[in-house]
């Protein structure tokens, strides 16, 4: 592996071969969401306990001070919205001269398997990976499945997730499921977990991301459940000690009960 791609994996992926990743990304398709509607608030407390920061170009520079950043994977993937005609037909939104001008470390970039337009998102990941591997810059597929939740079983989120990984993805994030192993054997790239809508339970985000661990996730890319939470630096916190100190979901809970509490 060339040196540029293997240092910005080393600034994504810490020492311990784990990470914490931070999505604020989701207005490029959802708008204003709840608790990210003026972005430099809710990403400012929790950034020095995030790895890197997955944001798209426009958040970046209106609500991001360069000096005082983390580690940038720029969301390069959208042009559709909550209220078109299909969240799948995405395109490439911004170019490589964009990611290396923003020093971003990694690029992100939405497949939609089994969709109308799963062939248009999967030759989008593969121009993209011919782009960023020219410049020594990873891609992160995310296995996205739009409004179909019922789709977060084992057997499409392998499938997806081996897809990525085959047309060159470097990271794969797909959604934590039962059965996850199965998920994990099959990607032979790291695979990082999103969080999807907020549980009602903060027991049940520790839940899954532990399990997940012990299954072989390296770590999150895990928004709404930070953020959403009405204590989200207690969250950030909580989750980072299953990541990065193997704390038990009984553990992080507490860790949690305590900072809020502070
Ligand atoms: C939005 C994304 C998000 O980055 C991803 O879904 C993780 O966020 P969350 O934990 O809120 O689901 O790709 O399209």
């Amino acid at each position: 592996m060339d040196w540029g791609m293997a240092n910005r994996l080393a600034q994504l992926i810490q020492s311990d071969g784990r990470c914490l990743f931070l999505p604020v990304d989701h207005g490029y398709f959802q708008g204003p969401t709840r608790k990210l509607e003026e972005p430099r608030k809710t990403i400012e407390p929790l950034m020095p306990y995030a790895d890197a920061l997955f944001i798209t170009r426009g958040v970046l520079r209106s609500s991001v001070d360069p000096h005082n950043t983390r580690p940038i994977i720029l969301r390069v993937s959208g042009g559709t919205s909550m209220v078109g005609a299909d969240l799948a037909n995405e395109g490439v939104i911004t170019c490589i001269d964009e990611v290396l001008r923003l020093n971003a470390s990694a690029m992100g970039i939405s497949i939609f398997v089994g969709t109308s337009y799963e062939k248009e998102s999967l030759l989008n990941l593969s121009k993209l990976v011919d782009e960023g591997e020219k410049y020594g810059v990873p891609v992160m597929a995310v296995t996205a499945v739009g409004r179909e939740m019922e789709k977060r079983d084992a057997r499409y989120l392998a499938l997806a997730s081996r897809i990525a990984a085959e047309l060159g993805a470097r990271v794969v994030k797909t959604y934590w499921c039962e059965n996850f192993e199965r998920v994990v054997k099959g990607c032979p790239v790291p695979v990082v977990m999103a969080g999807g809508p907020q549980t009602e339970t903060e027991l049940e985000v520790f839940k899954f991301v532990h399990d997940g661990m012990q299954k072989g996730a390296i770590g999150v890319n895990l928004g709404r459940n930070i953020w959403q939470n009405e204590h989200p630096v207690a969250m950030i916190q909580a989750i980072r000690a299953i990541i990065h100190e193997d704390a038990t979901p009984a553990k992080a809970q507490k860790l949690y009960d305590s900072v809020k509490n502070q």
